[in-house]
């Protein structure tokens, strides 16, 4: 391998990442959450302390949600899950519900790769915006933001969400070197 072939290609490396850097990636899917029943994806695990304004303030759950590319329950594509952490934190402003969140792709384009999000849900119906801080795989660095609204209920059990996840893709620059250093063994 020549050194001007390969100055070449960190070149076109270069100038390929930043002029996507500036602007957002946009992946829109839909979150399809059955809240009871024996495919409940939903559940409370540490019951609530009843303190303060808020009747659920202390209450602490998980959640295992499907991440589907449509929202029909039956004609859309699995393309992974969305796994949560939940605790009602807001003592004297319910419901303050903080949360830490992992998306994690199974299948698609983004398949093997993750997308870390954090933040406080102030209503459950939404819409609301949570902090998108990070990512593996295809998601490397990546930072942004997720607007999650509720758009139907498909049966009395179940909610089905609207999720926009709109990113910026900083790592895309580290993956491509790591990938390139892989090939040349640098
Ligand atoms: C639970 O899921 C199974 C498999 O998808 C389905 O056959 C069954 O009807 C579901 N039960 C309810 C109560 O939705
Ligand atoms: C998908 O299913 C939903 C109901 O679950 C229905 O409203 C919608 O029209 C269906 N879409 C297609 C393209 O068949």
């Amino acid at each position: 391998m020549t050194s001007s072939w390969m100055l070449l290609s960190l070149v076109f490396l270069l100038a390929t990442s930043s002029a996507r850097a500036g602007g957002f990636k946009h992946i829109h899917l839909y979150m399809h959450e059955t809240f009871t029943g024996p495919n409940a994806t939903l559940f409370s695990v540490v019951p609530p302390l009843h303190r303060g304004d808020n009747a659920r303030f202390g209450m602490v759950g998980v959640l295992d949600d499907e991440l589907r590319d449509g929202p029909g329950p039956r004609n859309s594509s699995l393309v992974g899950r969305f796994q949560s952490l939940f605790a009602f934190a807001g003592l004297v402003t319910p419901p303050g519900m903080q949360t830490a969140t992992s998306l994690v792709f199974t299948a698609g384009q983004n398949a093997g790769s993750t997308l870390v999000m954090v933040g406080s849900i102030v209503s459950s119906e939404g819409p609301y915006e949570t902090a998108l801080v990070g990512g593996t795989g295809a998601f490397r660095m990546a930072r942004g933001y997720c607007v999650l609204k509720a758009v139907w209920s498909p049966t009395p059990e179940s909610t089905v969400y609207e999720v926009n996840l709109l990113l910026k893709l900083g790592g895309n620059l580290l993956a491509k070197m790591d990938a390139w250093k892989r090939t040349y063994a640098l």
